[in-house]
């Protein structure tokens, strides 16, 4: 009944405001909202596959969710669990934690060749417990003849890796058969004494170990999830025309953690071996994706400049001093309901941000996630709350609603660039009867600002690497 009523309330008056006219109305219609189906908040149990813009100039790969239906990484063996949304949620604070690490600390101690086999792997921990690698999923292929591999892609790290045969210490459940380097013609072991080896350190945030000349790479992100082995060089397959030789890259036998059944990671960091410095003379250090709405739909990570830049708007990329893997934004200001909220402007200036695609939850300055779950509070009286989940302390129950209306939420980038967030870019839902704010406040107003996942859904987000410019459109998928 409440949904007849709210509806009407708003109809009325939108209806008087269209009567009186529109300069009282600009006074009158104080804040705008997003009408949402509550149905429409839970992913359908099947793969909806959003058709993927063709570009002459660009390569497109499909992007999914790692847990979601057009993964079908889940339908795997007792290993792979679908994890609670407050496992999700841990795991995304590891992350922060993880990323709040590699800005404050230089690179750690050598990884000893031994490591690659041995059970206790002293890559030394650093801040922290387990870390979420990221939740988007792209399919390549690698070597001769080509294996199709799922990687998670991840802008906040830069090496890529996959786990190998013969997986000399360990190797976690995956969906495809893993890979195996001796199979491939193609493949090649890097020696320790090539510049490629040391730039490790920088890429991987430890220096390389040596295995009988063999480069040894080691990469850790957090106590539990880490991969050691060789580095190789191999033919890597993004589209059927797009391939390059000697793809520098992480041959895995030791590998654990919460990759979910995919095969390993794309590392998209501003690293000289990232992906997008290694493919930079082909696309120019320019890629671009759009994360889906919901599991259950599909994005997708394009290489190259497109054609399609109409509606985007760009705002500087910066480099955030020790962590120069990370693409660095700064943000200026925070709307609610289509209101600017007050917050001081050194909230922001003071601390580094940055954006990231593995980062799950936009992490704030306390006095802007205040200031913004207040504002958005106010605006949800009406609402029956409902109990914190996680991180998460603004959680409502919509459980005997058909559809609600969310206040948007709107961010300032520098350069004038104003970013109404999609409407599945505001909640997190855990069920009808438990939809939460997705945002969350760091611990100190010293930390890194993230712009995580959850706000990036649907915008085609551009990254002009060579210009330094992140770009944002909205509507990139559905
Ligand atoms: C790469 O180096 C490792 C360690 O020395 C060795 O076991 C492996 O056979 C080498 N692979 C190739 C293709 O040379
Ligand atoms: C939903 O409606 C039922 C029946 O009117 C009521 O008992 C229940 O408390 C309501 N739940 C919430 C969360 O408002």
């Amino acid at each position: 009944m409440a949904t007849t009523s709210h509806q009407y309330t708003l109809r009325l008056f939108v209806l008087s405001c269209a009567l009186v006219g529109s300069v009282l109305c600009k006074d009158l219609q104080a804040d705008t909202y997003h009408t949402i189906e509550v149905s429409s908040l839970l992913p359908s149990a099947s793969c909806k596959h959003s058709a993927t813009k063709g570009d002459a100039k660009a390569s497109s790969l499909k992007v999914v969710h790692k847990f979601g239906p057009c993964a079908s990484l889940r339908r795997l063996g007792p290993s792979i669990k679908q994890p609670t949304h407050a496992d999700i949620l841990r795991e995304d604070q590891s992350r922060v934690n993880w990323i709040n690490s590699r800005l404050t600390s230089k690179v750690a101690s050598v990884v000893g060749p031994n490591q690659v086999g041995q059970s206790d792997v002293n890559i030394p921990a650093k801040s922290g417990s387990t870390v979420g690698s990221g939740n988007y999923v792209v399919t390549v292929g690698l070597g001769t003849p080509k294996r199709e591999l799922s990687l998670i892609f991840d802008t906040g790290s830069d090496l890529t890796w996959t786990q190998c045969k013969p997986c000399v210490k360990y190797c976690y459940e995956q969906k495809e058969p893993i890979f195996d380097s001796k199979a491939s013609t193609s493949y090649g072991n890097i020696s320790c004494t090539s510049s490629a080896c040391s730039q490790l350190s920088s890429a991987t945030g430890n220096n390389p170990g040596c295995s009988s000349s063999a480069c040894v790479y080691g990469i850790q992100y957090g106590d539990t999830s880490y991969s050691v082995g060789f580095f190789g060089k191999e033919k890597l397959t993004l589209t059927p025309t797009d391939t390059f030789d000697n793809f520098m890259f992480g041959c895995g036998q030791n590998n654990r953690g919460l990759f979910g059944g995919a095969a390993g990671l794309l590392g998209l960091g501003r690293d000289k071996l990232s992906i997008v410095e290694q493919t930079a003379t082909m696309y120019g250090r320019y890629f671009s994706y759009c994360l889906p709405s919901s599991p259950s739909k599909t994005g997708h990570l394009t290489f190259g400049k497109g054609t399609s830049a109409g509606t985007l708007k760009f705002t500087p990329l910066s480099t955030i001093s020790e962590g120069a893997s990370f693409y660095g934004i700064t943000i200026q200001g925070i709307s609610v309901g289509g209101k600017k909220l007050s917050i001081p402007a050194s909230t922001f200036s003071n601390v580094p941000g940055i954006i990231d695609s593995g980062t799950v939850i936009t992490r704030l300055p306390p006095t802007a996630y205040t200031a913004l779950r207040n504002a958005f509070r106010q605006l949800m009286t009406k609402y029956p709350t409902a109990p914190a989940l996680s991180i998460l302390d603004t959680c409502y129950d919509f459980s005997n609603y058909s559809s609600v209306f969310i206040p948007e939420v709107g961010f300032s980038f520098s350069g004038a660039v104003e970013v109404n967030l999609d409407r599945t870019g505001t909640m997190y839902t855990a069920s009808t009867s438990q939809v939460c704010l997705a945002f969350a406040a760091n611990s100190d107003d010293t930390d890194v600002l993230i712009y995580g996942n959850v706000q990036q859904q649907t915008f085609e987000v551009v990254y002009d690497v060579g210009a330094m410019k992140l770009g944002f459109a909205p509507k990139g998928c559905a």
